[in-house]
């Protein structure tokens, strides 16, 4: 009885973690139960609050994330973002905390959640 709960819920485990890595494919599974992950339904609820400071009223690194468009088109070290590819973007590896600068520079880091929330958005294609 124990035994088959148990045997349940690392079964489950498997199939959620499997769930939540985003395909290579570029058909993400859904990052949202909603659907698709885009810039304006996930990244821009984060960007607004941790980022808009510095890249959106202001644009620091030349970068802006005002839009989607002026989010892709990068800042001073080319593009930031590499769609499909969130371990390949700048953007991802400032706010995972694997660059060599961080982002944001001051203050907390963003959540885990949060982190992960951008890293499927790009993932998935960057839309
Ligand atoms: C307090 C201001 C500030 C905040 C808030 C901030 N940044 Fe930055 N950001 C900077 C500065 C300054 C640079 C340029 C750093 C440099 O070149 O040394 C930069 C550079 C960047 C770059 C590299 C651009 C390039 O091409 O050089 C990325 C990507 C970036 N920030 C993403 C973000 C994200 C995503 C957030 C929110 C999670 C964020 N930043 C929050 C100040 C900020």
């Amino acid at each position: 009885m124990n035994y088959r709960v148990a045997a349940g819920l690392i079964a489950l485990g498997v199939f959620t973690a499997g769930c939540s890595k985003p395909a290579d494919t570029g058909a993400s599974p859904a990052a949202t139960p909603t659907g698709e992950a885009t810039f304006a339904s996930t990244v821009q609820p984060i960007v607004g609050q941790r980022c808009a400071k510095c890249h959106v009223d202001d644009s620091k690194g030349g970068l802006s994330l005002a839009t989607l468009e002026s989010a892709l088109a990068g800042g001073k070290k080319g593009a930031a973002i590499a769609p499909g590819n969130a371990d390949g973007s700048l953007l991802f590896q400032m706010v995972a905390g694997t660059a060599e600068k961080r982002m944001p520079p001051k203050g907390d880091p963003l959540s885990g959640t949060e982190i992960a929330t951008i890293k499927a958005w790009i993932d998935g294609g960057a839309h």
